[in-house]
């Protein structure tokens, strides 16, 4: 989603910039912009391109001079088409003041009108344009940046961070953050903004997040900081020692190629850092996927995961009511857990869809606890629904891959999710990674309970590890026959199916998922057991039907009758099947059989070979596979 990176200090900063906002592509954007006070003019000096950050570089060559203030922003589309006009910066009617902002501003249309009865001239569709020309009004007023900025927060409502620039106040950048993060850097020539970390990781001895809803006036010597009361704050400054590793794709076509494969290896190194190997073995976390946003357990036992999460032992052994909270392939993989929780815990599970949580009655569990779940970290709609329950006195936890990221800050406790940078957008290797921390975490619950010895967590790890090993074997078995064959096959068909029972039926709404999202064919999830109340009327030899088996042997038989029925009406069936389960294989056009895992760790098992069938047949369609249109890696907008 869009990103922001601004710089004030003694180094030219053109540059910096732009290396900032490449750093920031990994969030999806549709364009890009640049602006910086010239030295010799000391005028504004822009430029907006729809596409890459690469594109504006190359534009930015031919904009002679460069500055020691400048801001840049890379937008994904929310308020008006993808389009010069409309990428950031947004100016004022004179031109001599820059804003750049990520978020959405409610009721912005009003104040819109209001402007343009006063003579305000427009040049965009967007929802941040009005914020300069508000911005400029009252700076006509004041004749003074605080009470300017103080006004346009209390005017403003909803989730933005923005940057201004002024031609008249050249040495100075102003920054607001309010519901959508923003966080400082310190060097010894300067001072760097951005919206994620990353973006001058490496450049900065220190960083300091800014609090919600504060706004920073930064000049080459200081940072003013105050919140929207106008009252001073200290910014908490923290020594930098974030590394941005360059991720490349290893000699992997795409990079969600390569996450794929590297399942095997993010399973194993989840098990060893949260393995409960006895009480006085130390934590080790590897650092063999390049990852920047590693972390290690600040606590010297794993024996002490408790709190790590901000709970105590005895909180653990009440619980009553867990609740998992989360989007997308994040939720899918709650969906899963929830049977981790229910059967291995014996604890009554609810997982909420984060968009949704929010405008729903909340009742209030005594002995229960929130779980968060976000590869991102920063996806707006679960931001918000930890905000929700952190205003009530309930633990909340967050399992995310970025350390540095917001709901970290603000969840009472936090487990690492240890995937490595995951760049594709279609997510594969946190999903497996939040399969494998929530059944470490089930587990460990139960054992805290007495509902399973230690020797069955034991058998819990080993589960895992096997499991890794059949996800990445399966994928071996097919990857010639579906890169050779199915996937040609496969990629004609303009509507899929997808299947499953129980435990298997969040992982068919994944698969769905993820071929929707970067192949663009319809694919549809439903639990098998439900086609007959309705969707078997689509079931006709056009369509292919994908039914993923369970272990359970109850819900086995019943996905075998179901997948009869659609034998009966002429389907096609595509069945994802473990290995002994021929009567289900037998029924199939295209069996793809996977050996016997614990049965709970089945849709982990298959991950690998339902994301490359995946993966396979987009690859034909000659998709943008690691950037499908439309969507963003961090969906920072509610
Ligand atoms: C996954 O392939 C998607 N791109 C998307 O559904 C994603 O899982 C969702 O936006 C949630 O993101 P998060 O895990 O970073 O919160």
């Amino acid at each position: 989603m869009c990103g922001i990176v601004g710089y004030v200090g003694r180094s030219y900063s053109k540059n910096l910039v732009l290396d900032g906002m490449q750093k920031l592509e990994y969030r999806g954007y549709d364009s890009a912009g640049i602006v910086f006070v010239e030295e010799k003019t000391s005028r504004l000096s822009y430029l907006k391109k729809i596409g890459k950050v690469a594109d504006l570089a190359k534009g930015l060559d031919g904009l002679s001079g460069d500055g020691f203030v400048c801001m840049g922003h890379t937008r994904w589309a929310t308020h008006g088409i993808v389009d010069e006009a409309n990428a950031h910066p947004h100016f004022n009617c004179k031109g001599d003041i820059a804003l750049i902002h990520n978020g959405i501003i409610e009721g912005y249309e009003v104040v819109r009108k209001e402007l343009a009865l006063k003579g305000h001239k427009f040049l965009s569709q967007t929802d941040s344009e009005v914020l300069v020309h508000y911005f400029s009004s009252v700076f006509e007023l004041y004749k003074s940046v605080k009470p300017s900025i103080l006004d346009l927060v209390k005017k403003f409502k909803g989730a933005y961070s923005l940057a201004i620039l002024m031609q008249d106040i050249p040495d100075q950048l102003i920054v607001v953050r309010h519901n959508s993060p923003l966080v400082l850097g310190k060097q010894e020539k300067g001072f760097f903004v951005a919206s994620d970390i990353v973006a001058f990781a490496g450049k900065v001895e220190e960083f300091a997040f800014m609090p919600e809803d504060s706004i920073a006036i930064i000049n080459k010597k200081s940072i003013e900081l105050f919140n929207f009361s106008g009252e001073v704050l200290l910014p908490a400054w923290q020594k930098s020692s974030f590394v941005f590793d360059i991720v490349n794709k290893d000699g992997f076509e795409h990079f969600m190629l390569k996450e794929i494969y590297e399942q095997k290896k993010v399973i194993e190194r989840i098990v060893n850092f949260y393995r409960l190997v006895g009480t006085d073995s130390k934590l080790s976390a590897h650092n063999d996927l390049g990852n920047y946003f590693d972390y290690q357990l600040d606590i010297e036992y794993q024996d002490r995961i408790w709190q790590q999460l901000g709970i105590t032992i005895d909180q653990v052994k009440n619980l009553k009511n867990i609740n998992l909270v989360a989007a997308g392939t994040s939720w899918h993989a709650c969906k899963i857990a929830q049977f981790f929780f229910e059967y291995i815990c014996k604890i009554q599970t609810n997982v909420y869809l984060s968009s949704e949580f929010c405008y729903m009655p909340f009742f209030e569990q005594k002995d229960s606890i929130y779980i968060f779940v976000s590869q991102s970290g920063e996806t707006a709609d679960t931001l918000q629904a930890l905000r929700r329950v952190n205003s009530y006195n309930i633990p909340t936890i967050v399992i995310t891959n970025v350390a540095s990221s917001t709901m970290v800050q603000e969840a009472g406790g936090f487990l690492p999710m240890q995937a490595g940078v995951e760049v594709s957008v279609a997510s594969t290797k946190a999903f497996s990674a939040q399969q494998v921390i929530l059944f470490i975490l089930a587990n460990r619950i139960a054992l805290e309970q007495n509902k399973i010895t230690p020797e069955l967590m034991k058998h819990a790890e080993e589960d895992l590890f096997i499991a890794a090993q059949v996800l990445e074997l399966s994928i071996e078995n097919y990857k010639w026959e579906i890169s050779q064959k199915l996937a040609e096959q496969y990629s004609v068909y303009k509507k899929f199916i997808f299947l499953g029972r129980h435990i298997s039926y969040p992982f068919a709404m994944e698969a769905a998922l993820k071929l929707k999202e970067i192949s663009y064919i319809f694919a549809q999830s439903y639990p098998a057991g439900e086609l007959k109340h309705g969707p078997i009327a689509l079931v006709d030899n056009n369509t292919p039907v994908v039914i993923f088996s369970s272990l359970d042997d109850i819900i086995y038989k019943k996905i075998v009758s179901n997948a009869q029925e659609i034998k009966a009406r002429h389907g096609h069936l595509v069945i994802f099947a473990f290995e002994g389960q021929t009567e289900l294989a037998d029924l199939a056009e295209q069996a793809f059989i996977v050996p016997r895992v614990n049965p709970f760790l089945g849709p982990l098992a298959m991950s690998g070979l339902m994301q490359f069938f995946v993966y396979e047949i987009t690859k034909k369609l000659g998709n943008p596979i690691d950037k499908p249109r439309n969507l963003a890696k961090a969906v920072t907008v509610e």
